[in-house]
C-alpha cells in the first residue's frame, strides 16, 4: 500500500470515534518500531519528521526507510507527514520527498521561536493549503503557541505567559473558515519534551502537574464538530521511563507529562491526532542507558540498539491501545492522492 494522506485517516477515525498517534522519527528503529507495533495491534498510524529530523536523516534516508515500512507491512494505512513546518520552502521539499501531509506551524514566525500575529498566522497557511490540496495533500495549521522551547521550538512562553497564548475558540472558528487546513493544532497549556509543568506548590517546592485547559477543546468541538484537533506535546512522560534513565546514571529531576486520561478526554471531543516524541526518546534512552551499565563489555550497536528499538516498540503498543486506534486498519480502503485531489476540487 502507498502511503495515504492524513486527511483521510483523520476523517476514519472521526468516523470511529478514536484517536491516532502521530509519532515522530529520526531513524530506522523507530520507523521499524511504529510499524511493529501498528502491525501487532492493527493499526492506522501516522508518522512524522521534524526538520530537524530531515536534517538529522539527510531525508533521502527517511524516504527510503517509509517505502521499505509500507512494502513490509502493505495492510497497514501509513501517513508520512511533516512536523513543524516553517515555511513554503520546507513544505515544497516534503511534498517532493513524498510526505503526505504538511503542518504548517503559522503560530509561530521562520524562525521557529518568534509568535506571528494571527493575520500573518491566516496568509501562511492560507498560502499551505493553496500549496497542498491541488496536490492531495493533508495540511495542518495551529492556532495559539505552546508552551516551553524545548527543541527548538516555541516561543519560550513561562507558564503564565503561556495562558495568554491558548487558542481561542471563536478565533478557531474564523482560521479554520479563512485557511480550509484539514487539522487544527491547539494550544491548550501543553509543551514539547519532558518538563511539562513548569508550576510548583508554592508550599512544598513540589512540581505540579501541567493545568491544561481542556475546555478549550470541549468549546472547539461545540463549535465546530467535523474540525479534527491536534494535540502536540502529547507525550505522558512515565515516570517507571524516567526512574529506569536515572536508576542507571542519567540526571531527569521534576519531569511531568500529559496523563493519558486527559488525552482520552481530548478523543472524545475531537482530538484525532495526538503527537508523540519524547516517551519514545525516555524509552530509547532507558534501554541503551541500561545495556551499558549491566553490560560494559558490549560494544556492538545491535547490542544496545536492539533493546531501544523493542522499549519503543512497547510505547507504541500503549499509545496505539490507549488511542484507541486499535483495530482499525482494516476498515478502509486506502486512498492515493490522486483521489484526494478529486475530493479537494469538488
Ligand atoms: O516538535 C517537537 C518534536 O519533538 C520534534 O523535535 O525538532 O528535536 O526533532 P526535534
Ligand atoms: P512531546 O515532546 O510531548 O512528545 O510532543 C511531541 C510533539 O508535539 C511533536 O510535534
Ligand atoms: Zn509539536
Amino acid at each position: 500500500m502507498p502511503l495515504v494522506p492524513m486527511r483521510q485517516i483523520l476523517d476514519e477515525a472521526a468516523k470511529g470515534g478514536y484517536g491516532v498517534g502521530a509519532f515522530n522519527v529520526n531513524n530506522m528503529e523507530q520507523i521499524q518500531a511504529i510499524m511493529e507495533a501498528a502491525n501487532e495491534t492493527n493499526s492506522p498510524v501516522i508518522i512524522q519528521a521534524s526538520r530537524g529530523a530531515l536534517k538529522y536523516s539527510r531525508m533521502i534516508y527517511l524516504k527510503k526507510l517509509m517505502e521499505a515500512a509500507v512494502i513490509e507491512y502493505p495492510h497497514i494505512p501509513v501517513a508520512m507527514h511533516l512536523d513543524h513546518g516553517n515555511s513554503i520552502e520546507t513544505l515544497k521539499q516534503a511534498i517532493d520527498l513524498g510526505f503526505t501531509s504538511v503542518m504548517m506551524d503559522g503560530s509561530l514566525a521562520e524562525d521557529g521561536k518568534t509568535p506571528n500575529t494571527y493575520e500573518q498566522n491566516v496568509a501562511i497557511t492560507k498560502a499551505a493549503v493553496e500549496l497542498a490540496h491541488p496536490l492531495g495533500v493533508t495540511v495542518e495549521g495551529e492556532l495559539g503557541c505552546l508552551g516551553g522551547i524545548e527543541d527548538g521550538h516555541g516561543a519560550g512562553l513561562s507558564a503564565d505567559e503561556v495562558s495568554d497564548h491558548l487558542t481561542d475558540p471563536a478565533q478557531a472558528e474564523d482560521f479554520v473558515a479563512q485557511t480550509g487546513l484539514d487539522a487544527l493544532a491547539v494550544a491548550i497549556g501543553t509543551s514539547h519534551g519532558a518538563y511539562k509543568s513548569g508550576r510548583k506548590d508554592p508550599k512544598t517546592g513540589e512540581t505540579l502537574p501541567p493545568a491544561l485547559a481542556m475546555d478549550r477543546i470541549h468549546e472547539i468541538h461545540k463549535r465546530m464538530p467535523n474540525c479534527h484537533m491536534v494535540m502536540h506535546g502529547s507525550s505522558s512522560v512515565p515516570k517507571e521511563l524516567v526512574d529506569i534513565i536515572n536508576q542507571y546514571g542519567g540526571k531527569m529531576p521534576g519531569t511531568f507529562g500529559i496523563p493519558v486520561e486527559q488525552i482520552q478526554d481530548g478523543i472524545r471531543h475531537g482530538v484525532r491526532k495526538i503527537n508523540v516524541d519524547t516517551d519514545s526518546r525516555l524509552a530509547m534512552t532507558g534501554a541503551v542507558r541500561k545495556v551499558f551499565f549491566e553490560k560494559p563489555e558490549k560494544f556492538d550497536p545491535r547490542d544496545w540498539l536492539g533493546p531501544a528499538r523493542e522499549a519503543a516498540k512497547q510505547v507504541y503498543l500503549q499509545r496505539m491501545e490507549a488511542f484507541g486506534q486499535a483495530g482499525h486498519a482494516g476498515d478502509y480502503k486506502p486512498m492515493s492522492l490522486d483521489d484526494m485531489k478529486k475530493v479537494y476540487g469538488r
